[in-house]
């Protein structure tokens, strides 16, 4: 039967980390996949995560199974990190799943279960696997508008008179914070104004929010999480912890459900359903040294300022870059850059321009020209900036 398979798109984030591994030449810049690097090009293991596992291997006695929703102090460190007091701890019903992704499909999967007719708002762009798992479960998408090409920032009119078509029974991606892949975001107001759309039409919110603590720091990139948790009578909340715990491999995230109108047991229930399907018990070790650090007052302490110190440097490298550019094309039309928040930014240049940077100049980001800030340093953000000028970006 298994000659019946035809094969699968190619998924353009893998296929460039990919690309990026096989190019022989030493200048290369991988502007690619989200992972965070220092200045040497390295994705370090966190102090606090080594500290978390030295104590771990001390003192861990079973590997035995964990929950069905995987450890309840990790769920309740999580929803504190992310909710802080928003919503009640009785109103949120939660499963640790397998990274930010094993979240996003739970989300997706409880909201088909909830309603087989929901669609699904997501903006355009985002990032790619939101589409690529929708399609896979069969489920409509609606895009609505995002990115200006133009002013490179939020095209908040079009955003808001898109949203305005979702109805009750639909299903409204949001990133909370750090836009994936444009780096474009929401001001305070604005999202003030998505919660009173929100409130009007009666659709549902799903946050997902994979960087929090990499834009403005760990509560100012939660605020508006919070303030919709807070504000809608049901949410979803996808929530990752690979990039500010840098446990990419550990495959450590959770799913939040807020949802007032549901009885308690059915709602914590169908998420516990859904992880026994999909893949039984959650994945436990990166969970486990979250939990540690965020419950430990000095592990704490300096898992936030390591995670500090990468914000800043993103910051810093973004300020760097713009003025590079600005020095290069004798404009400031890249000033865009230093606005944007998180890993990502949107160049806003043509497929034809990232390949032919890629080809001239061995600059690897991807197809929709999103370049990984973090994996820049000191050093490669004048050789971008030569790049881009040189192509004409
Ligand atoms: C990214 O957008 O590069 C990351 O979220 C990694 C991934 O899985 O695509």
């Amino acid at each position: 039967m298994f000659e019946h398979l035809t094969a699968q798109k190619p998924d353009g984030i893998l296929m460039l980390m990919q690309m990026y591994r096989e190019d022989t030449r030493t200048d290369k810049v991988d502007l690619g996949v989200g992972v965070y690097k220092d200045a040497s090009g390295n994705t370090p293991v966190m102090r606090a995560i080594k500290a978390a596992e030295h104590k771990l291997w001390e003192t861990q006695d079973t590997k035995t199974y964990v929950g069905l929703a995987g450890a309840p102090d990790f769920n309740d460190a999580m929803v504190k990190l992310v909710l802080g007091d928003a919503v009640p701890r009785t109103s949120v019903h939660s499963v640790a799943t397998p990274g930010g992704t094993g979240a996003v499909r739970q989300a997706f999967e409880l909201t088909r279960m909830s309603n087989p007719e929901a669609r699904v708002f997501v903006s355009n762009p985002t990032w790619p696997n939101h589409l690529s798992i929708l399609d896979y479960l069969g489920m409509e998408k609606v895009m609505y508008r995002y990115f200006d090409d133009e002013t490179r920032g939020v095209d908040f009119d079009g955003m808001i008179a898109d949203l305005k078509t979702a109805k009750k029974g639909d299903l409204i991606l949001l990133h909370g914070c750090c836009h994936n892949p444009t780096g474009a975001n929401l001001t305070g107001p604005q999202w003030d104004a998505v919660i009173e759309v929100l409130h009007d039409t009666g659709a549902t919110p799903m946050i997902d929010i994979a960087y929090q603590g990499f834009g403005d720091g760990l509560d100012a990139d939660a605020a508006a999480t919070r303030a919709v948790a807070a504000a809608v009578p049901e949410c979803l909340i996808a929530a990752s912890c690979s990039k500010n715990f840098g446990i990419y491999r550990e495959r450590t995230g959770i799913l939040m459900l807020v949802a007032n109108g549901t009885d308690k047991a059915v709602a914590q229930g169908t998420l516990n359903f859904l992880n026994r399907q999909n893949y039984s018990f959650p994945p436990d070790h990166g969970a486990r040294l979250v939990t540690m650090i965020l419950n430990d007052d000095a592990l704490r302490a300096d898992w936030m300022a390591e995670l500090e110190e990468m914000r800043t440097g993103m910051l810093t490298l973004r300020e760097q870059l713009a003025k590079e550019l600005e020095t290069r094309s004798g404009s400031n039309r890249f000033g865009f850059l230093a606005e944007h928040r998180g890993m990502f930014s949107r160049l806003g240049a043509s497929s034809d321009l990232v390949e032919k940077m890629r080809t001239d100049s061995g600059i690897y980001m991807v197809g929709d020209s999103r370049m990984n800030i973090a994996g820049l340093n000191a050093q490669t953000v004048p050789i971008l900036a030569d790049a881009i000028v040189k192509a004409g970006a």
